[in-house]
């Protein structure tokens, strides 16, 4: 194996000197502007010197890009416009100019109405780190089709706090979106405390992916109306850091913040923040989240959904790490499948008191043994009164307290009275819907009956003394006929 790949790497680096080669040729035929010429230049032979470490690390070679030099190219890259890659003076100009001659449509078509066709244009940032001290605004014009990518953008220490250091939010528009399909690839974005990461307003189906978002001093991605953003397989942290920080306790902002519909965030991981992921909008989707931003003894939070009376949430496969999940007076909120380490739990947080069709199911929960509960009412502003079809159960539970909607259990006596206290495991306080029983005798046939279900405690009392066993089968709350 070793042998062949020798054999390849050597037919691959004379394949290289070839291009090179012509590569010269070409320039000496055609340019005239020296500089020009020498920064072509330049990119090409680092192009060609990946290229090259691809292939001794095995990888299939590819070919080599086309050069931008084609009249016909739609790839900017942000260096042709003076952008300083090594990032010690500041870019936001020439990365602007790039963007806009980006931004400039090569045709008369559109996406959605009102939204014109970039055909698939790309910025371009060569890899390199570039200093800004204004947010990469997109231009006012309502576009799409565009895709920024392969760099880092760092805030400079004078750049306008509450801002993003890239924004799709212009300050006014004439159509119905901003802006539609545009893709953000490989990019880390540093707020240097100052700056947010991504502000995505109005947008139709925004792509953010294998992005790095850190120092953020607000949000590291905001979004506002418009649908079907993408987040995924990225990391969002305020400070990077591996967990067990020292200055977890102050760690502030969002690393995510949804004010909007429709969007879904997948494969991601929040390593610091005070709240992981912060949702107003509904038919949202989390899938694949690793949420460790802030413990939840220190006040952060995970997951917050702060969407009362019309949640519209799911939350599956994900991992809530010391930091849990708070849903305020949720209707229509479904957890499944997800994974809560230490003590991390789901709060249920009333407002105005309504709870409906919440189901809490088959997740694991691991504490420390301190008794906290895998999910919690909060009812510190008002109690619950509009309860309805609320399933918490099948979760596996180590070293936390079991609650649930559903609970049963066996009692074996010599009497004529069966007391079952259900308080200790229901989530809701004085309430059970629905009970079956069965006494199993073998003293006769004694007459028995369920007589009293209050305060979660089920009694059921026989006529004559009798050794019996008694199952008892009850639940909360899980819709009248269902
Ligand atoms: C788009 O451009 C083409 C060619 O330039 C032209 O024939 C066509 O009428 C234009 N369509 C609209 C809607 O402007
Ligand atoms: C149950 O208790 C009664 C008296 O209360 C007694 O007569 C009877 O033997 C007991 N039955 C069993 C199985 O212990
Ligand atoms: C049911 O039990 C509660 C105490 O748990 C008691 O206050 C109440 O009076 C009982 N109801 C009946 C009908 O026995």
């Amino acid at each position: 194996m070793a042998e062949r790949r020798k054999t390849f790497l050597d037919h691959h680096q004379n394949l290289f000197l070839r291009l090179l080669l012509a590569f010269f040729s070409i320039i000496g035929a055609t340019s005239s502007d020296g500089t020009e010429v020498l920064r072509r230049y330049e990119r090409v032979r680092f192009r060609s010197e990946s290229l090259l470490a691809s292939v001794s690390a095995g990888a299939a070679p590819s070919p080599l890009p086309s050069s931008s030099s084609s009249a016909s190219s739609r790839v900017y890259h942000v260096t042709d416009y003076g952008a300083d890659p090594t990032g010690k003076i500041d870019s936001t100009a020439a990365i602007l100019r790039a963007l806009s001659d980006a931004f400039r449509p090569p045709s008369n078509r559109s996406l959605i109405a009102g939204v014109a066709d970039l055909g698939g244009a790309e910025l371009n940032l060569d890899g390199g780190s570039y200093l800004i001290s204004s947010p990469i605004a997109l231009p006012s014009s309502p576009a799409g089709n565009l895709k920024i990518h392969s760099g880092s953008l760092r805030a400079s220490n004078n750049f306008p706090t509450n801002r993003y250091l890239i924004e799709l939010w212009p300050s006014q528009s004439s159509s119905a979106y901003n802006y539609e399909y545009i893709t953000f690839s490989s990019l880390m974005l540093d707020g240097n405390y100052r700056a947010g990461g991504i502000a995505i307003v109005n947008s139709l189906r925004t792509l953010i992916q294998s992005c790095y978002i850190v120092h953020f001093a607000s949000d590291g991605i905001w979004i506002q109306n418009g649908h079907e953003t993408l987040i995924s397989a990225s990391f969002l942290g305020q400070h990077i850091t591996a967990g067990a920080d020292p200055g977890e306790r102050s760690f502030s902002g969002t690393a995510i913040r949804i004010d909007g519909n429709d969007n879904s965030i997948t494969d991601i991981v929040i390593f610091s923040a005070a709240v992981g992921i912060q949702i107003a909008g509904q038919a949202n989707i989390i899938t694949g989240v690793h949420c460790y931003n802030k413990a939840t003894g220190f006040g952060g939070t995970g997951i917050y959904l702060k969407l009362p009376g019309l949640t519209q949430t799911r939350i599956v496969n994900c991992y809530l790490d010391y930091t849990g999940i708070v849903a305020e007076d949720p209707v229509q909120l479904y957890v499944s499948g997800s994974f809560f380490l230490g003590d991390a739990n789901v709060v249920l947080k009333s407002v105005n008191g309504v709870i409906k069709a919440v189901d809490i199911v088959d997740n694991m929960f691991a504490g420390g043994g301190g008794g906290v509960d895998i999910v919690r009412l909060d009812e510190t502003g008002g109690a619950f009164t509009s309860i309805d079809q609320v399933v918490v159960k099948r979760n596996s539970v180590n070293g936390m307290t079991v609650r649930s909607t559903a609970a049963r259990a066996s009692l074996e006596a010599n009497g004529t009275i069966w007391t079952i206290d259900f308080s200790p495991i229901l989530l809701f306080p004085n309430r059970i819907d629905h009970v079956q029983y069965a006494m199993i005798t073998s003293s006769g046939f004694p007459n028995h009956a369920l007589r009293n279900v209050s305060a979660n405690q089920v009694v059921i009392e026989s006529d004559v003394a009798v050794q019996a066993t008694v199952h008892v089968a009850v639940e909360q709350c899980q819709g009248s006929m269902a």
